[in-house]
């Protein structure tokens, strides 16, 4: 079982590095252990008896790896979502942003932050896809954007947090769209 490092650790500050092709098996393992660790985190019981929080993305950071992999993993409308990327690049933007009414959360972050986080509203991103044992382009919209930008940002050293206005946390800006 995969142990989340909270934000209080330097090292989730920190960048992390590009991961080696083909992916190692210890990164293989690590990247199942981390879905395996949201599947859980969603199963109410589960994560009562083990007082653990539910989420829908993990990156590398989270685990104590300073290495560029993420997965999300969720289930919308019956559907589920899921990604398990390896050096995901963002190459495109759309100006259009959006945000979650009910604000960001993070498995790293215990506080609440209370506020918008805005981000493009599509994304267009390169990676490996471990599952997929391929590269991939992806386009996102709405909120697997949100969540595939949030855990990109993991990987840079970025918290949802940081792009909140301290100011005016709540300040509704135009050209957005609220999920
Ligand atoms: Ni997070």
């Amino acid at each position: 079982m995969v142990k989340i490092i909270k934000d209080s650790v330097k090292s989730l500050r920190e960048k992390s590095t590009p991961v080696d092709l083909p992916l190692e098996p210890k990164y293989k393992k690590l990247l199942n252990e981390m879905l395996e660790y949201l599947k859980l985190s969603q199963d109410e019981e589960y994560a009562k008896k083990h007082n653990i929080r539910s989420g829908v993305g993990l990156a590398a950071p989270q685990v104590g790896v300073n290495k560029q992999m993420l997965v999300i993993y969720y289930e919308v409308e019956k559907q589920i979502v899921q990604h398990i990327l390896v050096n995901p690049k963002i190459i495109a933007t759309s100006v259009k942003l959006c945000y979650l009414s009910s604000g960001e959360g993070c498995l790293s972050v215990d506080k609440d932050h209370e506020g918008y986080v805005y981000r493009p509203n599509k994304v267009t991103i390169k990676a490996y896809d471990a599952f997929k044992d391929k590269e991939v382009t992806i386009v996102a919209r709405g909120y697997e954007a949100i969540v595939l930008q949030h855990e990109i940002d993991h990987l840079n050293g970025i918290l949802y947090y940081d792009h909140i206005d301290k100011k005016n946390p709540f300040k509704k800006l135009e050209n957005s769209i609220e999920i």
